[in-house]
């Protein structure tokens, strides 16, 4: 392939635009991970991660992507034949719950429009239902990356305890952590699974879970087989500052570095970033004419919004094209919703400038394309960024 001067727009919602900080931190030597230093390190990542998921209890780092981490949620805390409750909130709610039904799991998987995030009101009609407490999981997408919808998890919590059911919470936040506010602590979450490749802003890679006591408590009884992804061995060794099998070195020297920079400008910033990022960018498509896929505004994303085509083009087509003629990647439509929509990533590692730039190139990826829209996106989205500049607060 020919040589692309300028740089390349990475815009797809993870993996997201690795800083030059962490990258920097990722090309240290590597060092022995039974060593003294090392074990330095993963201390301080760990107390670093418990923040970031606002926990107190322990967080787990695995050598994975976030399939991994959703698996080692799943293996950890239930047995054969348990049942759970899953919402079809989109394609990557619909990959868990493929994923729990191939462990051996019966699941209860409630369908929505891939427009809508779960519902509370469902979560608990169903929990009432189930009487003799069948179900001992309710898990939910955060963030659901292939429609920008985000669920409203402390809702769904306060319908489990309405509910008055003992069913654990599980979320995904793969997605959402260090873009979006979430709480582990306060919101009742018994196991979060994220990674290392968005709100993070590092590249793929690793795995989390953090885990509440009730969690760890299932985790004794639940026979799911499971060794590589085992909490106890992980836990025990971890407290030395060591892991039970060759850790990802490098990258946690990016984590290091990341936690660094996103307390460094403070995570209620971060959280302040994103939603004026987004809604810059809900503008932007509403003046272009176009519709955003997340129907309800309680449950629009700050880390990416997906965008519905006008009838008869192909979102496909459009993002060859841009990327051919502006070396932008965007996300395209996943599942059920491909070629119907494209996604626009503004999670991790940006700014006004690297969204006007996103922006610009989407608007004359339309013109070039000949897709009916109304120009102006780029100008109400630079209007609403001008007029709301962020205040960092100290
Ligand atoms: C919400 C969500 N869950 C799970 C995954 C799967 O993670 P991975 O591809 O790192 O295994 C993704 C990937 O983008 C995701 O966005």
């Amino acid at each position: 392939m020919a040589f692309k001067s300028g740089r390349h727009f990475l815009q797809i919602p993870g993996p997201t635009n690795v800083p030059q900080r962490v990258l920097r931190a990722l090309s240290r030597s590597t060092i022995d991970h039974r060593g003294p230093e090392f074990a330095k390190l993963t201390l301080e990542v760990l107390a670093g991660l418990q923040r970031i998921f606002q926990t107190s209890g322990p967080v787990v780092i695995y050598p994975s992507s976030g399939t991994g981490a959703w698996e080692a949620a799943l293996a950890n805390t239930l047995s054969p034949g348990d049942k759970v409750l899953m919402f079809e909130t989109g394609h990557f709610a619909t990959l868990w719950c493929n994923m729990a039904a191939s462990l051996g799991l019966e699941v209860d998987f409630v369908p929505t429009d891939w427009r809508h995030g779960v519902d509370p009101e469902v979560v608990e009609e169903k929990l009432i239902e189930d009487q003799d407490h069948r179900i001992k999981s309710v898990m939910a997408v955060h963030n659901e990356t292939s429609t920008g919808v985000t669920s409203r998890i402390p809702l769904v919590r306060e319908a489990i305890d309405r509910a008055k059911h003992p069913a654990l919470l599980m979320v995904d936040t793969i997605s959402s952590l260090a873009s979006i506010d979430y709480r582990h602590e306060e919101w009742g979450v018994d196991v979060t699974v994220g990674c290392s490749q968005k709100g993070l802003m590092l590249p793929p890679g690793l795995g989390l879970n953090a885990v509440s006591d009730k969690a760890l408590q299932a985790s004794k009884s639940a026979n799911l087989p499971r060794s590589f992804w085992d909490w106890e061995a992980m836990l025990a060794a971890n407290k030395q500052g060591f892991f039970p099998y060759t850790p990802a070195t490098n990258l946690l020297y990016g984590l290091q570095e990341a936690i660094l920079m996103l307390e460094e400008e403070g995570l209620p910033n971060v959280f302040a970033r994103h939603d004026r990022h987004a809604e810059a960018t809900r503008r932007a498509v509403r003046a272009w004419g176009l519709e955003v896929l997340c129907a309800d505004p309680q449950e629009y994303s700050s880390s990416l919004t997906a965008v519905m085509m006008p009838e008869g083009y192909d979102a496909d087509a459009l993002l060859d094209l841009i990327l051919k003629k502006f070396d932008m990647c965007l996300g395209i439509g996943l599942g059920k919703v491909k070629g119907k929509i494209f996604r626009i990533g503004h999670l991790g590692s940006f700014n006004d400038l690297m969204l006007a730039g996103t922006l610009a190139g989407l608007e004359m990826g339309f013109s070039l394309a000949g897709i009916p829209f109304s120009k102006g996106g780029l100008a109400a989205a630079l209007e609403y960024l001008q007029g709301n500049h962020n205040e960092h607060k100290g």
